[in-house]
């Protein structure tokens, strides 16, 4: 079982490299799949993105740059949608996706602190990924169930009148097994890596 301090090293502010994910294997055949299942037609474009960003849980360079050629448009032309779209992100996002509400009713019901805690918890500010590529953390103006706020969601799973206390323990959820009740955190063993 690692220190306290061990498991703090683990989380660091670190995205996750492009070049590595690029290393991915099958990646391009995932790509052509998509663009194959769309028949190369650039009008469903938007969709393929989608798609893609599935299955990276982000855009990737590499896979826009195979896209572009394939689909004989240039590649700023697929920058311009994957930036104008906020549903698209460029930035490699890990595999836990926690976001937390700041609009004004979950404001006013303190969810600042409990950006706060997060970001003790993890070691990473809003917008940022952990180095082991397992959270991302990310904010949002407002989720429209303001009645519960503060709320935060986790991989899709509300989680309503949220207080700077409950921030472990729903992070320990998910370490331990997620909702699929399988072993999401590699290497932490039974020490979850969060930070004091
Ligand atoms: S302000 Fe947070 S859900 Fe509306």
């Amino acid at each position: 079982m690692g220190s306290e301090s061990d498991a703090t090293a683990q989380v660091k502010k670190v995205s996750v490299k492009d070049e590595l994910a690029g290393e991915m294997k099958g990646w391009k055949n995932f790509v052509d799949g998509v663009i194959d299942r769309y028949q190369g037609e650039r009008r469903w474009l938007i969709n393929m993105l989608f798609d893609i960003q599935s299955e990276f849980r982000y855009l990737p360079h590499f896979a826009l740059e195979h896209l572009a050629k394939r689909l004989e448009v240039s590649l700023s032309e697929i920058y311009g949608i994957a930036t104008f779209y906020k549903a698209f992100t460029l930035k490699p996002r890990g595999k836990h996706v926690v976001t937390v509400c700041l609009g004004t009713a979950c404001h006013v019901r303190k969810s600042l602190a409990v950006l706060e805690e997060f970001q003790r918890a993890l070691g990473i500010e809003p917008g940022e990924t952990t180095n082991d590529g397992e959270f991302t953390l990310e904010t949002v103006n407002c989720l429209g169930c303001c009645a519960k706020g503060p709320i935060v969601v986790v991989d899709g799973e509300y989680h309503g009148n949220m207080t700077p206390s409950r921030v472990r323990s729903v992070l320990k959820e998910v370490i331990r097994g997620g909702r699929d009740g399988t072993e999401k955190y590699r290497g932490a063993g039974d020490t979850p890596a969060l930070a004091s």
